[in-house]
């Protein structure tokens, strides 16, 4: 019974309900559980696992706090995955990447990205005043020169088009950029490359998100890459492999954690900021690898970058 309590109170365990997970979903997207002391951790699982899960337990989740966990006996150690399994619960298992996981690691990033698109193009308008300024401008002097009331009223909806046009075209030229570079080679770019790691997220045996952590001197790794399946959002799935990410930091003794996200993505600021990342600078007209920069394109396509950092 030690050894199965040991096993149960591994630091980044997720522990949904199978039963009640849908109508927790539909209900309140919302988590009742949180992060727990040892001791009522040790409960509850043990509960999980043993019994039956009681009606009220809808969610068990166990986090180590951040920058608490063990020290680790050799700096390069490779992290165990994380695991539980249990007849009346689904187990979030958060793993190293495997080469099958490819094309599930693909989908889940092409998605993540391309959902990106909208928000990019019409909530970053609230970001970029530059960029109204000038819609409103150029509106003015069209009215001036023609003074053709249905032009003008046409206009916004022109650079509503335009800027969703070239957000996609955007989007499309990271996604490019991205898989001929470091997702096009997974295993090489991060599994084979010390320092650096990618894993995927486990549920229900299927693949539902991914997170990188990339070496950039010997005491910064960055993560990257974090996305999770659509369906299976407000889980805890992102929080998990959150803190896979730190913990593996702490493993290989970086000072500090830092990452990149743009203004337009709160879901993303949110997870973040719990996980304790906090903004260190933002850049305004940040050039998105892959985007051309024509002329059209820097008028109809702007990015503010958010740069967090956790130490
Ligand atoms: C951002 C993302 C990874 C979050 O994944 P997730 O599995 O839904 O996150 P979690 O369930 O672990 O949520 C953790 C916390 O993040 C915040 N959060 C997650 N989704 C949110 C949303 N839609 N709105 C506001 N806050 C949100 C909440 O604070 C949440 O905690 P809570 O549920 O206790 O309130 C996911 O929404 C995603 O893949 N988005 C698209 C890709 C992306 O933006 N990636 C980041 C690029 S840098």
């Amino acid at each position: 019974m030690k050894g199965n309590l040991e096993r149960l109170i591994n630091p980044t365990i997720i522990f949904l309900d199978c039963r009640r997970k849908l109508e927790y979903r539909e209900r309140t997207h919302a988590r009742t559980g949180g992060t727990q002391d040892l001791l009522a951790a040790r409960q509850q699982c043990y509960q999980v696992r043993h019994h039956a899960a009681p009606s009220f337990i809808s969610k068990t989740e166990i986090i180590t706090k951040l920058g608490k966990s063990p020290p680790h006996q050799t700096q390069m150690a490779k992290q165990p995955d994380t695991r539980l399994k249990d007849q009346n619960g689904q187990t979030i298992l958060v793993r190293e990447f495997k080469l099958e996981d490819k094309a599930e690691v693909h989908r889940i990033f092409h998605e993540g990205l391309m959902e990106m698109v909208p928000d990019t193009a019409f909530r970053g308008l609230r970001h970029h005043p530059e960029s109204l300024l000038l819609y409103t401008a150029v509106t003015v002097v069209c009215f001036a020169i023609t003074m053709c009331c249905w032009l003008i009223g046409l206009l916004p909806a022109i650079v509503v088009c335009m800027r969703y046009f070239y957000s996609r075209r955007v989007m499309g030229g990271y996604l490019k950029q991205a898989m001929s570079a470091d997702m096009g080679d997974m295993e090489g770019h991060y599994m084979k490359t010390p320092g650096s790691c990618l894993w995927v997220a486990e549920l229900e045996g299927k693949v539902v998100g991914a997170v990188a952590a990339v070496r950039l001197s010997d005491n910064v790794v960055e993560l990257l890459r974090m996305c999770v399946d659509r369906s299976y959002r407000r889980c805890g799935v992102g929080v998990v492999l959150g803190q896979k990410v730190l913990q593996f930091a702490e493993a290989h003794r970086y000072a500090s954690v830092v990452l990149g996200t743009t203004a337009y993505a709160p879901a993303a600021h949110q997870l973040y900021k719990r996980l304790g990342f906090h903004c260190v600078g933002v850049t305004n007209g940040y050039v998105t690898p892959g985007s051309s920069r024509s002329f059209l394109e820097q008028i109809f396509y702007r990015c503010l970058k958010i740069h967090s950092k956790a130490d």
